[in-house]
């Protein structure tokens, strides 16, 4: 397809049903960069619950940085994959201590920072500093299978790459990086996902009974009662030990709980 009538498509499917999110009002980038990592594992309509908790609990890089780790997991409760909310800590402490609170705009510094990949930093790049940066997620993969490689399988990112720059609204990159989203969306909520045509495509496991949900579960749990018994919160959490005692292991070995004789508690920065 032709860019200039890609473009057209995309830009007017945006000008009438673009979605208007609570983070794209804003250029902040300590608020896109809590808004992009929100949104990498989770669904827009979950972060939306959480987003604007996070900003008034934590409302800049300083305070997020000096908070106790139990409060800021604590605060991310319900989005899960709680390795992100200490990365995003980390980040701030050393946007606090080595940055003078300034948060960089280039790919290559963000890249180096803790829980941000090729992704979230083109996608901080463009969305709090306009950069036309090139990069692909996966709302936008399915946009451009279905434009480009409709009749192919196993596509991969590299032949989407070339496309995504080749096509890029470089005079106003966030606003097309936001219609590209949106209009993948979309194209999700259709019969057949065109991301099943690319190599990269997985399906999200269910998340009922899963070892994700256990350690959610296990987490609050020890939140709401720090230094339980392991006893108590086998009793609590109500599952099969054989399920259980792994997860607390991983949790231990990644630094978020820690064991002290018997008794579990959140892990102090
Ligand atoms: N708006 C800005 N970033 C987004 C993202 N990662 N997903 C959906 N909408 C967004």
């Amino acid at each position: 397809m032709e860019p200039g009538i890609f473009r057209k498509t995309i830009r007017q499917y945006f000008q009438k049903y673009g979605r208007d999110l609570p983070w794209r009002r804003t250029r902040n980038p300590y608020h896109i960069l809590v808004s992009e990592i929100m949104l990498q594992q989770t669904q827009v309509e979950r972060v939306l619950g959480k987003y604007e908790q996070f900003i008034s609990a934590f409302p800049d890089f300083a305070s997020l940085a000096q908070a106790p780790l139990q409060s800021v997991l604590s605060v991310w409760q319900g989005l899960g994959y709680n390795r992100r909310a200490i990365a995003l800590q980390r980040i701030a402490q050393t946007v606090t201590t080595d940055w003078d609170g300034i948060l960089p705009s280039s790919v290559d510094l963000l890249i180096k920072l803790p829980g941000i990949g090729h992704a979230t930093a083109s996608a901080i790049a463009a969305f709090a500093f306009g950069k036309p940066s090139v990069f692909i997620e996966t709302n936008i993969r399915r946009v451009f299978i279905h434009f480009y490689f409709h009749d192919r399988d196993d596509v991969r990112d590299s032949e989407i790459l070339p496309l995504v720059e080749k096509t890029l609204v470089r005079s106003d990159p966030r606003r097309w990086y936001y219609a590209l989203m949106d209009y993948g969306a979309m194209l999700k909520k259709q019969l057949q996902n065109p991301n099943r045509k690319s190599a990269h495509y997985q399906k999200q496991s269910p998340f009922k009974g899963s070892n994700r949900q256990i350690r959610g579960m296990a987490l609050k749990t020890i939140l709401e009662k720090p230094y339980i018994t392991e006893a108590a919160l086998l009793k609590k959490l109500n599952r099969d030990p054989e399920q259980i005692l792994p997860v607390l292991y991983d949790l231990q070995k990644e630094g978020f709980i820690r064991k002290q004789g018997k008794r579990f508690h959140i892990t102090n920065p």
